[in-house]
């Protein structure tokens, strides 16, 4: 089935391709000219999810899914969380927001670095609201390391793989354990169930 992924964002564009596997064909805001930025203003990732969607579903009338993610850290009291995406700047600045990371935790020596991110999916389908979780616990590294993925992928290192951040594994491995691998596969387990 066409289902639009309302997300300009190419790893995560990438990611849910290889997760949702050939019986879907992502369809992404840019392809149908659609560019501007949808404005999160929602106080929960649920929240900021079903706006994204919504925004892409009365725009197109099509069926469509989007993801919000939070990085919660837990010697920052959860932050970044729904702010994870303008930690630092107001422009999804992926260095900058690490480097943020990075300078508030070295503020908390000592503390544990546990940290969780967690996804949630909102479905448009035919109209009717369907919602997806995940969550990946691990911890963030001291410093960057690996080139995958994006985002804050450089600094976590998820319990699933010690002694790696996520940018130091295959994507497939990530997507076999991460919060949206968890979210969308939810998804496509509904969507084949429902006849979808
Ligand atoms: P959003 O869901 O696109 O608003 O993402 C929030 C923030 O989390 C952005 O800075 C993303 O780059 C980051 N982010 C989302 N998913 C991941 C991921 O799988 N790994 C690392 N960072 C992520």
């Amino acid at each position: 089935m066409r289902i639009i992924f309302a997300s300009g964002n190419k790893g995560k564009i990438r990611e849910a391709s290889e997760i949702l596997g050939e019986d879907y064909e992502i369809i992404t805001p840019a392809s149908l000219g659609i560019n501007e930025e949808i404005e999160e203003t929602g106080n929960t990732l649920k929240e900021n999810s079903l706006i994204k969607a919504e925004y892409l579903y009365k725009r197109t009338g099509m069926n469509v899914f989007a993801d919000d993610t939070g990085l919660e850290v837990d010697a920052l009291g959860g932050a970044p969380g729904v702010h994870s995406a303008r930690y630092a700047t107001d422009g999804h600045d992926f260095d900058a927001n690490i480097d943020k990371l990075l300078l508030e935790l070295s503020k908390h020596p000592g503390e544990p670095r546990s940290a969780r991110f967690k996804s949630v999916v909102t479905l448009l389908i035919n109209g009717e609201r369907h919602f997806f979780e995940g969550t990946i616990e691990g911890r963030i590294a001291e410093s960057r390391s690996g080139v995958n993925g994006f985002g804050y992928d450089p600094v976590f290192i998820a319990d699933a793989y010690p002694g790696r951040t996520f940018a130091e594994v295959p994507e497939e491995a990530k997507n076999a354990v991460s919060h949206r691998g968890q979210s969308l596969r939810a998804m496509a387990a509904w969507l084949k169930e429902n006849g979808f």
